[in-house]
């Protein structure tokens, strides 16, 4: 991309917004070298959710639920952030509001330094004990943990997975953050999963600017004043620039 095509008006009201959210998917991470879901060479085109991600999935096969978790963190953590990732971080300290949602469970938001920020898919990078709920990080140079250093039952990967809900009061959070924000920014996802793009389309009901960044068209792409195609990596450092010049 070479120019933006925002009116005067709307860059101003860019540079202005105090209350930013940014809502991110898989996509931001492909250029760190992370696989997507649903795109070419996608998780889901490879492997079946109902095999991999569903608590009767993890009920009948804990190892193999685990191995498949394990080999995703094995990447993740060979991964850096990208400079998509470290635009949004630094966005953040330039605004007195910003809100980073991530559907992404691969840690390269923290990583990059984004501070407030909702992991509302989970953590690759935790596991959580089946019995007493407690969350414990897992490193990834050592053996993983089987059992819960309290209660000692089973621990499970801290996903959230196809046919669960999200955990309470999350949600709450996230969409009035989206539904009083200035400017929403919705990068890198395919808009499939119904609760992130609700959260996009409550922002923009609401009267916030939209941006999408993307290389796709997705269902959100109509709704959006900006659909930007591209990838984040490129396309994230220069509107900064654009922005704050
Ligand atoms: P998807 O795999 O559905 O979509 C990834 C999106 O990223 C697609 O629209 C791509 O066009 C776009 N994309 C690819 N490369 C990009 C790049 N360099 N820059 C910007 N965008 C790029 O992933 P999500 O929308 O994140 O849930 O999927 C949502 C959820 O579905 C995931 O969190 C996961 C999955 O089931 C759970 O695991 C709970």
């Amino acid at each position: 991309m070479d120019s933006f095509p925002f009116s005067k008006n709307d860059l101003i009201r860019m540079r202005n917004a105090k209350r930013i959210t940014a809502i991110t998917g898989a996509g931001i991470s492909s250029e760190s070298g992370i696989p997507t879901f649903r795109g070419e060479g996608g998780l889901w085109r490879n492997y079946r959710a109902e095999d991999l991600a569903t608590p009767e999935a993890f009920a009948k096969n804990p190892d193999l639920v685990w191995e498949w978790y394990d080999w995703r963190r094995e990447i993740c953590a060979n991964a850096s952030p990208n400079p998509g990732h470290l635009t949004l971080a630094k966005w953040e300290t330039l605004v007195p509001d910003f809100t980073l949602i991530t559907q992404n469970v691969d840690g390269l938001h923290p990583r990059a330094g984004s501070k407030n920020l909702y992991q509302i898919h989970g953590n690759i990078f935790t596991a959580r004990c089946l019995g007493c709920g407690n969350l414990t990080d897992i490193d990834p140079k050592k053996q993983r943990e089987d059992s819960c250093s309290i209660c000692r039952s089973k621990l499970r990967p801290h996903i959230l997975w196809f046919g669960e809900t999200y955990e309470s009061g999350l949600l709450e959070s996230c969409f009035k953050r989206t539904s009083s924000s200035d400017l929403i920014l919705i990068i890198g996802t395919s808009a499939n999963v119904s609760v992130p793009a609700s959260m996009a389309k409550e922002g923009i009901r609401n009267g916030a600017l939209s941006i999408e960044i993307n290389p796709e068209r997705t269902s959100l792409s109509n709704l959006v004043d900006y659909s930007l195609q591209g990838k984040s990596g490129e396309i994230l450092p220069k509107l900064l620039d654009e922005i704050y010049k």
